[in-house]
């Protein structure tokens, strides 16, 4: 199975990404999980990457592009892309990446939501900085207020889910990204769920309209 999840920050996509890989095995591949990791370990991606993700701008195609081709060769399988393509210039180079390996993508898979909920979730959303696992003090909270229920560990908040860096990054959306439904929708791969819908209603959803999408 080879999927994108494309929606603004905090529709939800990361959320059903893991849901998807606990289930079907169908590897997330998080373009955002990838750079935090890398700025962690203080790479020289990680320090490109870090004054554009502080500002909730898009990190330059270039480098994305260059990192994910890297990061798929590993899943020749198949995966879940949660948060690449952002730009056109994304997309084109993901066709001719699939193209040059005879891979074949099966749906993109667009999460809807509006801006109140979008800024309501990440200023209430907590991760585990281990394995990128998520809770949400109103929707989803953990056992213990800061704490992992599966490994004890502490948890963070992101710091671009600041109120400023939430508007910037949802402007880059509406910019930069939301020309992607048009691209996708012309090649009639396009599926949308609803983003406000609970956590067990989209995953049903998700799967729904995939398999009557794609027969799966
Ligand atoms: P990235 O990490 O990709 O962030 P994002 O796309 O902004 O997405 P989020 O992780 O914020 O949201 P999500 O949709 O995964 O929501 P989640 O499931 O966590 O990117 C960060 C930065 O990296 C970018 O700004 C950019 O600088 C750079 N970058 C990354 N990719 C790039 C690219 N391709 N090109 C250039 N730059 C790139 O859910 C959010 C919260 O809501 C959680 O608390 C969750 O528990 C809760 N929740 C989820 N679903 C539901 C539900 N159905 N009901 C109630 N609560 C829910």
């Amino acid at each position: 199975m080879r999927l994108i999840f494309l929606g603004p920050p905090g529709a939800g996509k990361g959320t059903q990404a893991r849901i998807l890989e606990q289930h079907f095995g169908a590897h997330q591949v998080s373009t955002g999980d990838i750079l935090r990791e890398n700025r962690a370990h203080g790479t020289q991606l990680g320090k490109q990457a870090e004054g554009f993700m502080q500002r909730g701008e898009l990190v330059p195609d270039e480098l994305i592009i260059s990192m994910i081709e890297t990061e798929l060769e590993k899943y020749p399988d198949g995966f879940v892309m949660d948060g690449f393509p952002r730009t056109v210039a994304q997309a084109e180079a993901f066709d001719a990446l699939c193209s040059r390996k005879g891979w074949n993508l099966d749906g993109v898979v667009l999460f809807d939501a509006d801006s109140a909920t979008l800024l309501a979730r990440l200023s209430s959303r907590w991760t585990n900085p281990r394995n990128g696992r998520t809770y949400n003090t109103l929707t989803n909270p953990p056992r213990v207020a800061g704490v992992d229920d599966e490994d004890g560990g502490p948890l963070v908040q992101r710091e671009d889910d600041k109120s400023e860096t939430v508007g910037k990054r949802l402007e880059v959306y509406e910019a930069q990204t939301k020309p992607l439904i048009e691209y996708y929708s012309k090649s009639g791969k396009l599926v949308e769920v609803d983003g406000l819908a609970p956590v067990d209603h989209v995953s049903h959803m998700l799967l729904h309209a995939l398999h009557v999408e794609h027969g799966h």
